[in-house]
């Protein structure tokens, strides 16, 4: 059904593990970034979008310093708003399927336990950065039928900073106290970028939630790293108010993912035994 595929943001921590596994699946990709698409240049998309004449777009470009958005709404807004809607109207317009990856930061994490979010429950996000993407889905919605929504969430990846890397690099400090009581689901990039291409070749549309199975706190994520990784670390539960973040968090953002991605705790043995 899709043969060329273009992504943006081909050289962020998604981007640049999706564009191999879409090779390897024998897709033609188009990769682009900033240098020679910037997605908030109506133009420029207009411009590749019709001479590269993709099947189909995986949007991967975003402004996603979580923490900075709080003091930039502008620029988070012009990159995840604007940007989307440029591509979403191009797609739309010309039958170009839109795959948009999303965020668990669109839920305020008031869940009760033992719940998980479905696609259809309301939003409603807690900091700018959650609401630019919620915004993002929004044009995608509006302009481009065509469209599948990947909301995923606790993203890592070889190629990008993140809570795996951040944790094995703080290993041998004394002591490492971590949040125990946000709750969500760690995903890898290469889970997500197959949950992504099985979606296309199922020939879906919609909004979908595309992270891990299952569900642990940050102090449970890094514990499990260090049990993989080996090491002996004096591991402290802590609350949100122990560590404060310039941006609000949701609490509990265990999403229903409706069996696409395997369990997280599987998906990063993986990852850890790749990373060696
Ligand atoms: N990381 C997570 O935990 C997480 C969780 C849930 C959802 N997501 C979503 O997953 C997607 C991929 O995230 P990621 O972690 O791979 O992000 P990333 O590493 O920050 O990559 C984003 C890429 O987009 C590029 N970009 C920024 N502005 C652009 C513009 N105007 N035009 C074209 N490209 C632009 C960035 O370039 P520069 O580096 O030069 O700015 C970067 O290469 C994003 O949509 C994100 O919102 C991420």
């Amino acid at each position: 059904m899709y043969k060329k595929i273009l992504v943006t943001g081909a050289n962020g921590m998604l981007g640049q593990d999706l564009c191999p596994i879409l090779e390897d699946e024998g897709y033609e990709v188009i990769e682009t970034d900033i240098q020679n698409l910037d997605i908030t240049n109506f133009d420029e998309v207009k411009r590749v979008l019709l001479e590269d004449k993709p099947d189909a777009v995986i949007h991967c470009a975003a402004y996603t310093n979580v923490d900075k958005a709080e003091e930039d709404l502008e620029t988070a807004r012009k990159i995840n708003v604007l940007g989307t809607e440029n591509l979403a109207k191009i797609c739309g317009e010309n039958n170009i399927t839109l795959v948009y990856i999303s965020t668990d930061y669109v839920f305020d994490g008031g869940l009760e336990k033992g719940n998980s979010y479905k696609p259809t429950d309301k939003t409603n996000p807690l900091n700018n950065y959650g609401l630019t993407k919620f915004e993002g889905e929004e044009a995608v919605r509006k302009y481009c039928s065509n469209h599948i929504i990947a909301r995923t969430a606790w993203l890592y990846g070889i190629h990008g900073k993140n809570f795996v890397e951040t944790m094995l690099s703080l290993s041998d400090k004394p002591e490492l106290k971590v949040v125990d009581d946000q709750v969500g689901c760690p995903t890898w990039t290469c889970e997500l970028s197959n949950g992504i291409i099985k979606l296309l070749q199922e020939g879906n549309f919609g909004t979908f939630h595309v992270c891990g199975s299952g569900k642990t706190s940050w102090y449970g994520f890094a514990k499990e790293i260090f049990k993989l990784a080996d090491k002996t670390v004096n591991l402290k539960p802590c609350t949100t108010e122990e560590f404060p973040r310039p941006a609000r968090r949701p609490k509990y953002s265990v999403m229903d993912n409706k069996g696409i991605c395997r369990p997280w705790q599987k998906a990063l043995k993986d990852y850890m035994n790749l990373r060696g």
